[in-house]
C-alpha cells in the first residue's frame, strides 16, 4: 500500500481548502472533516485511522467484484503498457473496444446491436438525449424532442441529465432546459392513497399517458427512466406499472429508455434490471457495473432497430469523446464482465445470494417498530422509516432521521447510505453469506441506535 503523506486531519484540512464535493453544504463538511478512505479488500474498507467498514453501497453502486480484484488489476496493466490510449476518431478504432462489445452483446438480450461508449453516466444519458432526437430527425420528425423523465429521477448530474432527472434541487442550480417534461414517481408508500399497489401502478403509469397526450406525441422523442430508481430511494414500482408503460410508448410511438446505471450487471439478480421487471426497452443507458467502477466508463445500448436506421439511413453523426471506448478502461470492462459470466456470479445473486439477503431483512425488519416497507430484490434493497405502517404514515423529518441512521452506522463500521426516509443498500455481488449477515446486523444496530438517540422508540 502507499505510505500515506499524511495524518487524517492533514488530508482533511487539504481536502477542506481545495475540493468542492458533491451534493453537501460544503462548509457544514469542512467544519466536521470528510472520512478519508484509504484502502479496500474485497467488501470492507478502511479508512487513515485504520477503522474497518463493511461497504454496504459497492461505493456508488459500482463495485460489483469488491474491491482489490487481481484480474482487473492486471488487465488494467496490460493494457497500460500494450496501448494505453487510442480513439474511434477518423476511421480508427483498437481491438479492446472491439471485443469488450463482442463480450457486451453476448451477454445482452439479442435485439440490441450497438453502443456509443461514455466515461460516466451521466455522459452516457447526454449521449442519448442526442441520439434519441437524431433518430427522429432521420425519420423525417424532427419536431419530435420532448424528453420525458419522472420527478424523483436520477440521470446524472451535466446538464442534459440533470434536466431529463427529476430533481428540483438540481434544477435550481442552473439545471432545467426547455423540451423536458416530468411525471411522477411511481412510490407507492408515499403516493398509493387507498389505491392497491396493481391499482396505483397503473395510474402512475397513465401520467405517462397523460403526459404525452398533452404535449402532443408528434412532440414527444422518448420516455427515460430506471427500472428502479436508485437514488430516488431504490424504490421498486408495482409489478403492474412496466407492462403499462411499454404498451403507451409503444402505443404513441415514443421510445423507451431504461436507465440501468445502477440496475445493470447483475444487482437485481438479472444480468438487467428491465429483464426483472419484464419489459423491453429501445435504448440502455450503462454504467458502474461495467467496470465494477475501477476505471471510468458508461455507454449508450441501442436496439438493432434504432441503430439500423442511424447506420443506414443517417449520414453524419455528429458526436465522439476523446475518451470513448478508452482502451484501458475497455480491458478492465472485459475482466469484469468475464469474471461476472464465467464465476457464475449473476446467477449466485438470483439464486443464493440475492434471495438469503431479502429474507433476511425481511427476518430482522418485518416487525420492527421504525421500518415500515422493505423493498428489493437481489442485492439492492431499501428500509423505509415511517411513524405508522397500517396508514404508511411517513415522518416529518424522516431525511434528519435517516440520516442520523447513516451516520451512527458509519460509526458501527458500515457504508449505509439514506435518501429522503429510507435506508439504502447495495453490497458488491461477490458478497458472502458472512458479510451480508454483517451487513444487516450493523443495520439493525444502526437503526435502533437511531431510534433510542432520537427516542422514537
Ligand atoms: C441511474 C443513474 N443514472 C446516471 C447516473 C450518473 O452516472 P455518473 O455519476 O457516472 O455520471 C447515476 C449515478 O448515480 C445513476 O444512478
Amino acid at each position: 500500500m502507499t505510505a500515506p503523506q499524511h495524518t487524517t486531519s492533514q488530508y482533511q484540512a487539504l481536502d477542506a481548502a481545495h475540493h468542492i464535493h458533491a451534493f453537501l453544504d460544503q462548509k457544514a463538511l469542512n467544519a466536521q472533516g470528510a472520512l478519508v478512505i484509504a484502502k479496500g479488500q474485497g467488501l470492507h474498507l478502511w479508512d487513515t485511522d485504520g477503522k474497518r467498514y463493511l461497504d454496504g453501497m459497492s461505493g456508488l453502486w459500482c463495485t460489483a467484484l469488491g474491491y482489490g480484484r487481481a484480474d482487473l488489476n492486471a488487465a488494467a496493466t496490460r493494457q497500460l503498457a500494450e496501448l494505453p490510449y487510442y480513439n474511434l476518431f477518423f476511421h480508427t478504432t483498437h481491438p479492446r473496444v472491439i471485443e469488450l462489445s463482442e463480450l457486451l452483446f453476448s451477454l445482452l438480450p439479442k435485439h440490441y446491436s450497438h453502443a456509443i461508449y461514455t466515461n460516466s453516466g451521466s455522459e452516457a444519458n447526454e449521449v442519448l438525449i442526442r441520439t434519441v432526437r437524431r433518430y427522429w430527425q432521420i425519420l423525417g420528425q424532427p419536431q419530435k424532442k420532448v424528453m420525458i423523465g419522472r420527478w424523483n429521477g436520477y440521470h446524472g448530474s451535466t446538464l442534459g441529465s440533470t434536466a431529463l432527472g427529476g430533481m428540483g434541487f438540481m434544477h435550481e442550480m442552473g439545471g432545467m432546459l426547455p423540451d423536458f417534461a416530468h411525471i411522477g414517481e411511481p412510490y407507492y408508500f408515499a403516493a398509493g392513497g387507498e389505491l392497491s399497489e396493481a391499482e396505483f401502478g397503473l395510474k402512475a403509469a397513465r401520467e405517462l399517458e397523460a403526459k404525452i397526450l398533452e404535449l402532443g406525441a408528434e412532440n414527444v422523442a422518448a420516455f427515460v427512466a430506471e427500472p428502479f430508481q436508485g437514488a430516488g430511494g431504490m424504490i421498486f414500482p408495482p409489478t403492474s406499472y412496466w407492462a403499462e408503460v411499454q404498451r403507451i410508448c409503444r402505443q404513441y410511438d415514443v421510445l423507451l429508455c431504461a436507465d440501468e446505471v445502477i440496475g445493470g450487471f447483475g444487482r437485481t439478480g438479472e444480468w438487467f434490471a428491465h429483464q426483472h421487471f419484464g419489459f423491453q426497452p429501445d435504448t440502455l443507458t450503462i454504467a458502474k457495473g461495467l467496470t465494477s467502477g475501477y476505471i471510468p466508463m458508461g455507454g449508450l445500448v441501442l436496439s438493432a432497430r434504432m441503430a439500423e436506421v442511424l447506420v443506414q439511413q443517417g449520414g453524419l453523426f455528429a458526436h465522439g469523446l476523446t475518451y470513448s471506448g478508452h482502451p484501458v478502461a475497455a480491458a478492465v470492462a472485459i475482466a469484469n464482465l468475464t469474471a461476472l459470466r464465467d464465476e457464475k456470479i449473476v446467477e449466485t445473486v438470483k439464486n443464493d445470494s440475492g434471495p438469503y439477503l431479502q429474507k433476511l431483512l425481511r427476518e430482522t425488519f418485518a416487525e420492527h417498530p421504525l421500518i415500515a416497507e422493505i423493498q428489493g430484490s437481489g442485492l439492492v434493497a431499501a428500509l423505509q422509516f415511517a411513524e405508522d405502517k397500517a396508514t404508511r404514515k411517513r415522518f416529518a423529518n424522516e431525511h434528519d432521521i435517516a440520516w442520523h441512521c447513516r451516520t451512527v452506522g458509519f460509526d458501527e463500521g458500515l457504508i449505509i447510505r439514506s435518501t429522503l426516509g429510507r435506508m439504502i443498500m447495495a453490497p458488491a455481488l461477490v458478497a458472502s453469506h458472512a458479510e451480508l449477515d454483517e451487513l444487516v446486523d450493523k443495520t439493525r444496530r444502526a437503526v435502533d441506535r437511531t431510534g433510542r438517540e432520537l427516542n422514537l422508540l
